[in-house]
């Protein structure tokens, strides 16, 4: 074959791995760079009877149907119509506890009748009962909840999640969860972006013992982490900073070794307490600090300076019962990039649902739609560090969306507790389809 004919065969099969994607009643594309503050968070980049064509897991090109369908690579790509769906980008969840072994049923019901998280967690359930049940589980075990679970992530639209550990607490347990989240990595279609979270409490063979918190710090800077580092188990390094976990002097310690190991700290603040942990990250550079019910005007303002990205998680608050949620209004208003996630866990959140996250932003948090889904994409993807990757439908990312079965975008918040995802893209791919 002469190189010209090569040639033209090579464009042939790729264009048989290109899509054309027509009849969005709306498009959101969410262009326009990251990250979002204050007003720009409620700029969705809105593309009527939008159409995106997908090249080879990428987009090739976005706009409107007329526009697209001129192209003349668009003519021989497969096609299909969306029958006047919306279409975004892929959500983008960066908070999860993806890995542990089992819900914690029990505990809800006391939380309902009264007990608080502090309460519970003292007396030995809370996080130390995941951390029973996931070093008593088997690889094989945990590996296919999380499966499972990552599945019904991408039937809810998301098409990247972060992932922590933080349910081991002991070297093996710990780099055993960051390798399972590797090996997921490559059998299933969504990106894992891992997070070592040692520091997620201090583990009961170290309770009520001489020093038995520094001594667990001790072992987690000199065992656990460099062998997370020389593994390349993690990309960012949380700590839990609050009452019954972490203080903020040790979380300095945890963070800034971390760093100094290229870890990106991300921080678990002012949740239960108000420790001074955001201003902590933002002293750090953190990607994020996370849930922020208790945070006050000065973190605000801190945040509304920095690259720090505020992460809210309504529904801890919701599973929970809380009245208090993060003020979401405040720290949108003082400039913060606020993204929202999940938060899936076995203890506070679990949900794999960002639809159901982002009614509760609207109806809690009184973000407007438009805000919520911008959090959930482009600041999320901020968050991860992957907003030039992910987290909007721009010519050269990634093909990762989702459509809805809505005509407006609004109903995405809108309808809650319901099933409306009906297609999710990554890379390309058609990973889950309703029907
Ligand atoms: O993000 N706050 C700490 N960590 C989790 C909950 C962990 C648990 O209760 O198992 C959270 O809410
Ligand atoms: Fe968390």
């Amino acid at each position: 074959m002469s190189e010209a004919a090569l040639r033209l065969k090579r464009d042939d099969d790729a264009l048989t791995q290109s899509l054309l994607i027509t009849g969005a009643s709306q498009l959101l594309t969410l262009r326009g760079g990251a990250p979002r503050r204050g007003n720009s968070l409620s700029k969705l980049g809105i593309a009527k009877d939008g159409a995106v064509l997908i090249r080879e897991g990428r987009i090739a090109a976005v706009g409107t149907r007329a526009q697209v369908e001129a192209r003349k690579d668009a003519k021989r790509a497969e096609k299909m119509d969306v029958g006047g769906r919306v279409v975004l980008p892929g959500f983008v969840d960066p908070h999860t506890h993806l890995i542990h072994a089992a819900s914690r049923a029990e505990e809800y019901e006391l939380k309902i009748q009264g007990a608080s998280y502090e309460e519970v967690a003292r007396k030995e359930g809370g996080i130390l009962d995941s951390v029973k049940k996931l070093r008593a589980a088997s690889s094989e075990a945990l590996k296919s909840r999380a499966r499972a679970a990552l599945e019904e992530f991408a039937s809810c639209g998301t098409t990247t999640v972060e992932a922590k550990s933080g349910y081991g607490l002991d070297f093996t347990s710990e780099l055993k969860i960051l390798g399972l989240q590797r090996e997921l990595n490559g059998e299933q279609p969504l990106e894992i972006v891992s997070t070592f979270l040692g520091a997620h409490t201090v583990p009961a063979e170290f309770r009520g013992k001489f020093n038995g918190p520094e001594r667990y710090i001790a072992l987690l800077l000199g065992q656990m982490l460099p062998e997370v580092v020389n593994e390349g188990l993690a990309e960012f390094c949380d700590v839990f900073c609050d009452r019954g976990a972490f203080t903020r002097e040790q979380s300095r310690r945890i963070l800034s070794e971390g760093k100094q190991h290229g870890l990106v700290p991300r921080v678990h603040a002012e949740q239960l307490s108000r420790t001074g942990a955001t201003q902590l990250a933002v002293e750090l550079g953190a990607a994020s600090c996370d849930h922020l019910e208790q945070v006050n005007a000065a973190d605000i303002r801190a945040l509304g300076k920095s690259r720090t990205v505020a992460t809210l998680l309504p529904g801890c608050d919701f599973h929970l019962g809380w009245k208090q949620y993060a003020p979401a209004r405040k720290l949108i208003e003082g400039g913060a990039v606020v993204a929202l996630a999940t938060d899936y866990n076995p203890g506070t959140s679990p949900t794999v649902s960002m639809p159901m996250i982002l009614s509760l932003a609207c109806a809690q948090l009184r973000m407007t739609p438009a805000e919520a889904i911008a959090a959930a994409t482009i600041n999320a993807a901020y968050a991860l560090r992957r907003e030039k990757k992910v987290g909007s439908l721009e010519t050269g990312k990634q093909a990762d969306l989702a459509v809805f079965e809505v005509e407006d975008y609004r109903e995405i918040p809108y309808y809650f507790g319901m099933h409306r995802c009906w297609m999710t893209v990554k890379s390309g791919e058609i990973i889950y389809m309703r029907d």
